[in-house]
């Protein structure tokens, strides 16, 4: 027998409740760069695709998720947020999804570590049949330890590149006993959120954290993936001489065509005067790298996880750390340099700023919406792993975004569609 939860009262756990009459005037904000989520939070208010789910999101809690989780909520779900990184959430969201609109939220800004995994772990007392994942945290816990509960589960969506390397790997361990959607794979959602907002967010942070001129200066890009190229773009645009490292061998090719220098981050280090991790793996910048750094030089993340950068072992090296600004730490080294550390190494662009634009947003979590009702409809019919967006989702979520922007595009004449349909008519 499988125990159904009682919710007496919405419970949560935010900062201030005060917070939310500027938290509700900014998620309204927001809502105005988000027309295609808008379009589908109205479709499911009227069909109520979500009827009797239970649902946990745990994903950055920003003006933005606000609309997903009240999309959610409006088409049905018994919803619940939590946070999926303890840097990233915005007090005044958290406490006006409380109050204005009745969404329980566990989730405050700078939570400790225990404090997060404990609201991983109210997140599963929810009982949840889906699971909306940023770096599966949540998907993870509940295969760990609460498996028992994994036949109310209908399946997970995970948002981003870190959650879908987990899912993969949990895959071939034979543990993904349940069908997961890789939203981070729709076209609508990596071509945009992970190369144009990752791009402006990551800048945005490094800016609101340091308030530095960007021309000039030797940016140093760790990673050339989608977040990595949009991020080298953007410093570039800045009027940054930008240096990319890899380890993947097309994509050193790709950043070299793109006009970047490609070499190692042991070469890089003595150039770079900022340096922005997003490689989705561990101690990409550390201890023999630091040593070889310039004296004041700035080191961020803006990947998943906060392991990019090797913080312990800077630390093992400083004789001082102190908070020079807001998200701004000094650490002074034995040998008399310094080195400046944003954000703790935990993503930058939500820590220090407010994450990706609502305009890139509004696609991610349509694919969202989205990949969570195709889930609820195809309950019990959907293989367990992973699976992508369907490419209709894809394409509409794409079509509505472009009619919004009021951008027109042309369409197939019969004889085009004959044309790639046919293998006989060539030169
Ligand atoms: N990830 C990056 N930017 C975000 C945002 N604005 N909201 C939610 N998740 C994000």
């Amino acid at each position: 027998m499988v125990a159904t939860p009682v919710r007496q009262e919405m419970k949560h756990e935010v900062k201030d409740l005060a917070l939310a009459p500027l938290g509700k005037q900014r998620i309204e904000w927001a809502g105005r760069e988000m027309p295609v989520l808008r379009q589908i939070q109205e479709r499911f208010a009227q069909e109520q695709p979500l009827a009797g789910i239970r649902l946990v999101a745990c994903c950055h809690v920003t003006t933005e998720t606000a609309h997903l989780a009240i999309a959610l909520k409006n088409a049905g779900a018994d919803a619940l947020l939590i946070a999926s990184n303890p840097l990233s959430t915005q007090d005044d969201v958290a406490a006006s999804l409380v109050v204005d609109y009745g969404i329980p939220v566990f989730a405050i800004k700078g939570e400790d570590a225990a404090t997060y995994e404990r609201h991983v772990h109210i997140a599963l007392d929810h009982r949840p049949n889906i699971i909306i994942d940023d770096g599966c945290d949540v998907v993870a816990t509940l295969v760990k330890e609460r498996k028992d509960q994994l036949p109310e589960l209908i399946g997970t969506t995970e948002e981003t590149t870190t959650g879908i390397v987990r899912l993969k790997a949990m895959f071939n361990d034979g543990v993904l006993t349940f069908p997961a959607v890789n939203v981070n794979d729709a076209d609508t959602k990596h071509f945009f959120d992970n190369r144009y907002g990752t791009g402006q967010s990551t800048l945005d942070g490094i800016i609101r954290a340091t308030n530095i001129l960007l021309a000039g200066k030797t940016v140093v890009v760790a990673g050339y993936g989608w977040c990595g190229k949009g991020t080298a773009m953007r410093a570039s645009g800045m009027g940054a001489n930008v240096i990319v490292t890899e380890i993947d061998p097309v994509r050193g090719i790709e950043a070299a065509m793109d006009g970047f220098r490609v070499m190692p981050m042991a070469k890089a280090a003595a150039l770079g005067d900022i340096f922005i991790t997003v490689t989705g793996n561990k101690h990409v910048i550390r201890a023999e790298h630091f040593a070889a750094m310039k004296d004041g030089a700035i080191v961020c993340n803006s990947g998943h996880f906060d392991i990019e950068i090797d913080l312990k072992s800077l630390a093992a090296e400083a004789v001082e750390v102190k908070e020079v600004r807001n998200f701004t730490q000094e650490y002074r080294l034995k040998s008399g340099k310094s080195v400046v550390v944003l954000g703790e190494g935990r993503l930058v662009n939500l820590a220090a700023a407010e994450g990706h634009p609502s305009a890139v947003m509004d696609m991610s979590f349509a694919n969202q919406a989205l990949a969570v009702e195709y889930l609820v409809k195809g309950k019990g019919q959907l293989q367990p792993g992973i699976h992508s967006v369907p490419v209709e989702v894809d394409q509409e979520i794409a079509r509505l975004k472009l009619q919004a922007m009021g951008i027109e595009i042309d369409a197939l004449t019969a004889e085009q569609i004959e044309y790639i349909n046919s293998w006989t008519s060539g030169t």
